[in-house]
């Protein structure tokens, strides 16, 4: 994956991104709808990326507004949607609007190198289960498939669980992470991640 350039759709405080991780890009590109993350992410992040000479620079507005500029003028970056795919759920759109704009997301970034980490489902669960570890996979992987009804099982998954509609952004065949996130006793998020390189 290209280590020039990074583009963060979604950045916040950047609390799931380990800083060495980060410092190896010479620039990154931060989106963040929201005002306080500007602050909190230099916070977290800032003092490690200037020792390590990575130029940040910040952008507190609609980073999906913006990717097709982006795309344009930063052809060679990665691009990563760090949390923030699974949220178009929730942004008011009926379901057929959300699906048709993930896909739309997918097929912009056909030419450059990008990778997601997002929701899949999250909802209640047995409290008594041990969360299971990652596991690989290949996307998409349907609800209805043995592996992802055995995934679900494994979290203790207590029906009905909220579908975040984001079976289908990453391109066929991709490899991807499956992750359960203790997000509060008693509900749990299964996160997916993967990334691809540019089609060219
Ligand atoms: C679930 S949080 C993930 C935050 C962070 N990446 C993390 O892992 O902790 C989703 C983030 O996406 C941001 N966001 C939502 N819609 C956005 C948009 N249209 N453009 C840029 N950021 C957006 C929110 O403000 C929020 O910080």
């Amino acid at each position: 994956m290209p280590r020039q350039e990074l583009v963060l759709i979604g950045a916040s405080a950047g609390w799931m991104l380990p800083t060495p991780w980060l410092s190896q890009f010479e620039a990154v590109h931060a989106w963040d709808i929201d005002p306080l993350a500007a602050p909190l992410f230099r916070w977290r992040h800032g003092q490690a990326l200037q020792k390590s000479a990575t130029h940040l620079h910040w952008h507190t507005g609609d980073g999906f507004a913006a990717l097709k500029t982006c795309l344009l003028e930063r052809p060679e970056a990665f691009y990563w949607f760090d949390n923030v795919l699974g949220q178009l759920r929730f942004t008011g759109q009926d379901v057929p609007s959300v699906e048709q704009q993930l896909r739309r997301i997918q097929k912009q970034m056909r030419s450059v190198a990008w990778g997601s980490v997002h929701d899949r489902m999250s909802g209640p669960c047995s409290p008594l289960s041990a969360l299971p570890l990652a596991q690989q996979g290949v996307a998409p992987m349907a609800i209805e498939s043995p592996q992802a009804q055995n995934w679900l099982h494994e979290m203790g998954a207590i029906s009905p669980c909220l579908d975040h509609l984001t079976e289908h952004v990453l391109p066929q065949g991709t490899q991807v992470q499956h992750t359960a996130w203790d997000f509060k006793p008693g509900y749990a998020h299964w996160l997916e991640m993967g990334w691809c390189p540019a089609n060219t």
